[in-house]
């Protein structure tokens, strides 16, 4: 089993990229931590994962909430003891409107969850990961952060941020063994499809269709496990061979 004796916090785990990334670990042997802030949805996503393993952890958390993604983290460690992987993958994107329609307020909420977030669980992974000379964090960023998309200014602010966020802090700590890496999906399949197989028609790829969940995950748990080894500081763009918008 690829990450046996490996445990994992994936954030935003209740659908989406963030379950399918939870099943993918479970099956492959991982103790894994589901964090999210929709109760319901994670409780679904908890009772799937028990088909693979008992070592599940459902924290129902908002990770823009320092304090309580400290008191979470907390919990995962006294549960399992260690930390290995850290996903940071909750986010906010759904939001379509020209940039002087886009309140103060509304910059605030991506940033405090799409960078904060971030930045609040990597801060509660990292002092442990140092000490025991392993880890690796991968931030879930998108195209957006790369190209910039109209309509979505702020959101692509907070995804550029994370990718950049990702080659700095690589430089810090690769060399001690903690492996910090960011993959930008494009248009992913939605996540209120449970099959996370399933695609679509899409025009912004030469592939002509979106990205599964599980393509994406597929990735994520590749630069999460020992045949990643050397790579670090990097933003990997899983995306069809987009249309650059
Ligand atoms: N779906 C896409 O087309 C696409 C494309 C590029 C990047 N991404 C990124 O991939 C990640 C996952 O996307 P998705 O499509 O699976 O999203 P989704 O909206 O389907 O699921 C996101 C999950 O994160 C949770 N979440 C959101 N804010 C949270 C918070 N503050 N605290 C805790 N949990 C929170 C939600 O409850 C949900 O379960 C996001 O970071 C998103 O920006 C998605």
């Amino acid at each position: 089993m690829k990450f046996a004796n490996r445990t994992a916090v994936v954030t935003g785990a209740a659908v989406g990229i963030g379950r399918a990334v939870a099943h993918k670990l479970a099956m492959e042997g991982a103790n894994v931590v589901i964090l999210d802030y929709n109760p319901e949805t994670l409780e679904k996503t908890r009772v799937e994962l028990e088909a693979y393993t008992q070592n599940v952890l459902a924290l129902v958390c908002d990770v823009s909430d320092e304090a309580a993604v400290n008191e979470m983290f907390a919990r995962a460690k006294a549960r399992f003891g260690k930390i290995d992987i850290l996903i940071n993958n909750a986010g906010i994107w759904r939001c379509w409107a020209p940039f002087m329609e886009t309140s103060v307020e509304d910059w605030k909420r991506y940033l405090d969850i799409n960078v904060m977030g971030t930045v609040y669980c990597t801060r509660a992974v990292l002092p442990d990961m140092l000490e025991a000379g392993y880890g690796r964090i991968v931030n879930v960023a998108s195209v957006a952060g790369v190209y910039g998309n109209a309509k979505m200014v702020h959101y692509s602010a907070t995804k550029g941020a994370l990718i950049s966020m990702t080659r700095a802090l690589a430089k810090e700590v690769s060399d001690k063994g903690v492996l910090v890496n960011c993959v930008s999906p494009g248009s992913v399949s939605s996540s209120e499809h449970d099959d996370p197989n399933y695609t679509s028609p899409s025009e912004l790829s030469f592939m002509g269709r979106t990205g599964s969940t599980m393509e994406n995950a597929n990735l994520i748990c590749f630069l999460a496990g020992d045949e990643a080894a050397y790579i670090a500081g990097q933003n990997i763009q899983i995306d069809g061979c987009r249309k650059k918008q």
